[in-house]
Order: structure tokens, then C-alpha cells, then sequence
């Protein structure tokens, strides 16, 4: 088992992990996903110490591992790590490359380190590959044998950082097979992915990584299915998202024009849904709830899916209660509900804006 503690890891420009808190149970097997930059590769080399964090704790089962007095070695031994670079030695062939370790720093004998390691060659479907050297394998190949070298230390778990990310699409599969089988096996793992298929396929639990921490855990399909919090919502629905901030009536409105005409076009959303979400903000801000608002304040919150013909447009503005799909201006509203097939209100007394109307805006008909 491991335990990590308030985990903090500091560098002089940033700092990737301010909080991190996680147990990981034995078999475990946890896809850590998450917006590049959030520190998910910075989070698997402290777990292996190879940087040392800035504050917090991590053990594995009662020894505490940021304990200054700890034997970094023996550390490492306990975890294997996989990296998207495949870091294996040229001047090795693949069967050298994976008998080094237990060798060096398990005390194995050669006979022992070639047999073992020509048992995890197989395993990884390599075995007639063990006298080659790195340049003459496949990426994909590269990857297994990095794999199997891992393994070759029988680490307590097994850290692997987007092992994927790097090969040859046709590659992909097999290097993902061999990871299935492993998940399969019960061995611990926690893996870096954005392959949001694979992950919900293999792994027990989701640690979606934001904010400097795990910002929202669970398993696969909380994660990907009902996510409770904004950002993984919009991190696993791929969404692409626009704040806008009204601030009182003279908000300039042709900068905010401009700002969904510009998003409309980087998210590549449909000339005919872009046109229709100019016109819902255009009739929602002008007709619909400036004139009718003393102290405007609103926020309108654009998103979009990868890919997807509908935007959702979402308007929170401040009290008191104002359902503006009730009454008001009767041709805008014909205009927005001619454009939006879905069009709700809702109130949050909670909310310091706690009027909602949330609107799909949809290419076609609807
Ligand atoms: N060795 C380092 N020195 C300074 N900054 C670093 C170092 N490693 C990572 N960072 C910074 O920490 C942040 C998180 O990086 P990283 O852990 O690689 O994120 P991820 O793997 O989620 O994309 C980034 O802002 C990155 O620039
Ligand atoms: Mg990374």
C-alpha cells in the first residue's frame, strides 16, 4: 500500500503540486489523467523519489519513504518506472538491457538474470528479439522491452508515464495489450494517459489531476460517466470552454462579440451554430436582461464538445428572481426559441448569481 501525505513539489517558476493526498491499495490499477502542465509526471517521479518533494509524506506500507534517513535505492527498486522515451541503453541488446538491474542491484546471477529475463521477454511477446539491439526494434517493441525491464526488478508497483504517447499509431495496441495483461494479473499500477478508452478499460480508479492536486478521483465510470466537478466535467467531455464577464450596462459589447466570434472559430463550431450563438448572446444581453436588471452583473459561460454540432450557453445573472423565458420581450424570445431546441431556468439561492438559464443551440432544426 501507498499513502501520500499533503505531497508538495516546488520549483523556482511553478509549482505542479501543492496538495496531493491518495492512497493506493495493492492491485490497484489507477489511470492518472489530467491538462498538460498539471503535474501528473512531476506527481509519479516524487512517488519514486527520483525529485525529491518540497513538503509532505509518502509511504509504502509502514516504511516512510520521504524520510530523510530512507534508503533511496532500495526506494527505486520498489517501483519500476516506464517512460514515454523508452530510455533503454543502444550499446545493449534487449535481453542485457533487462538483466542489468536484477544483476547490478538484486545480487541475481547471470544464469538467473537470463532466465527471468528472457521469461518476461515472452511475456511481452519478444523472446526471438532478445539479441537485438534498441535501433533495431519497432517503437512499439521498444516499449514492451522497457516494460519487461521494469518488471525484471519485480517492483511493488509499476509507474508508467504516457507509454503510448510517443509511438507510431499501429503501435499503440500491442504495447496496450501488454499493459492489459498486466493490469490483469493484479500487478499495482498507476499509468499516465490520455487514452480515455484504454484507461476505462484496465484501471480500477481515476485520479483526475487539477489545482495542484487530485482534484476529483473515482472509478472509471464516475470519472467518465458523472463527473461531480466543473473542471473534470469539462475535462473529459473534451469541452471547450468561454467565460464572459458582465460587469453593468455599458459592458462593451462588441469586444464580447468578437471574443465568441473568435471562439467560435478556434473550436472549428458550424458557420450556422456560430451565427445562431452571436444572436442568443446578442438578444440575451441587449433585449432580454440588461434593460430589465438594475444593477446588471452577468456571466455567460460558452462551451462546446470536440466535434459536435451544439454549443451549450449557460447566463447566470444576479437576483432578484427574473425567469426571462416568462413573459418580457416576446419577439426575442421568438428569436431564441426559433434558434435553441432546449432553453431551462433555474434559481440558486445558493449562488451570489443565482438566476440560471441554460440554452443548447443546435446547427439544424433540433
Ligand atoms: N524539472 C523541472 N524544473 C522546473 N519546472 C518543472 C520541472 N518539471 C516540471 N516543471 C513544471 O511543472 C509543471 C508540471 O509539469 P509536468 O509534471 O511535466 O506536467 P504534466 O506531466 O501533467 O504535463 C509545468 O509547469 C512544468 O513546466
Ligand atoms: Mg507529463
Amino acid at each position: 500500500m501507498l499513502r501520500i501525505e499533503h505531497l508538495q513539489k516546488a520549483y523556482p517558476e511553478a509549482t505542479p503540486l501543492r496538495d496531493v493526498n491518495a492512497v493506493i491499495n495493492d492491485g490497484d490499477v489507477i489511470s492518472v489523467i489530467g491538462p498538460s502542465g498539471t503535474g501528473k509526471s512531476t506527481f509519479l517521479r516524487c512517488l519514486n523519489l527520483l525529485e525529491k518533494p518540497t513538503a509532505g509524506h509518502i509511504w509504502i506500507d509502514d516504511e516512510e519513504i520521504t524520510d530523510p534517513e530512507c534508503d533511496l535505492g532500495r526506494v527505486r527498486r520498489r517501483m519500476g518506472m516506464v517512460f514515454q522515451s523508452f530510455n533503454l541503453f543502444g550499446h545493449m541488446t534487449a535481453i542485457e538491457n533487462i538483466m542489468l538491474g536484477p544483476m547490478d542491484l538484486l545480487g541475481r546471477s547471470k544464469q538467473e538474470a537470463y532466465d527471468e529475463g528472457m521469461r518476461l521477454l515472452r511475456t511481452v511477446g519478444l523472446a526471438e528479439k532478445a539479441l537485438h539491439y534498441p535501433d533495431e526494434l519497432s517503437g512499439g517493441q521498444k516499449q514492451r522491452v522497457a516494460i519487461a525491464r521494469a518488471l525484471a526488478m519485480d517492483p511493488d508497483i509499476l509507474l508508467l508515464d504516457e507509454p503510448t504517447s510517443a509511438l507510431d499509431p499501429t503501435m499503440v495496441g500491442e504495447v496496450q495489450a501488454v499493459i492489459r495483461d498486466l493490469a490483469k494479473s493484479g500487478k499495482t499500477m498507476l499509468i499516465v494517459t490520455h487514452e480515455m478508452n484504454f484507461a476505462r478499460a484496465i484501471c480500477s480508479r481515476v485520479f483526475y489531476m487539477d489545482e495542484g492536486g487530485i482534484y476529483e478521483e473515482g472509478t472509471p465510470e464516475q470519472i467518465f460517466d458523472d463527473p461531480q466537478k466543473e473542471k473534470t466535467r469539462r475535462f473529459v467531455r473534451k469541452l471547450k470552454v468561454l467565460e464572459l464577464d458582465v460587469g453593468g450596462r455599458d459592458f462593451d459589447f462588441l469586444a464580447m462579440a468578437g471574443r465568441i466570434e473568435q471562439y467560435c472559430s478556434r473550436s472549428q463550431i458550424p458557420y450556422k451554430t456560430a451565427q445562431r450563438v452571436r444572436l442568443a448572446f446578442e438578444e440575451l444581453t441587449q433585449v432580454l436582461l440588461l434593460p430589465r436588471l438594475t444593477d446588471p452583473k452577468a456571466e455567460i459561460t460558452v462551451e462546446s464538445a470536440e466535434e459536435a454540432e451544439s454549443v451549450w450557453m449557460t447566463v447566470r445573472y444576479n437576483g432578484p428572481k427574473l425567469d426571462v423565458t416568462q413573459g418580457g420581450d416576446e419577439l426575442a424570445l421568438a428569436v431564441l426559441t426559433s434558434t435553441e431546441s432546449e432553453m431551462e431556468y433555474s434559481w440558486d439561492d445558493a449562488h451570489t448569481l443565482p438566476n440560471q438559464l441554460r440554452l443548447h443551440i443546435r446547427a439544424e432544426g433540433g
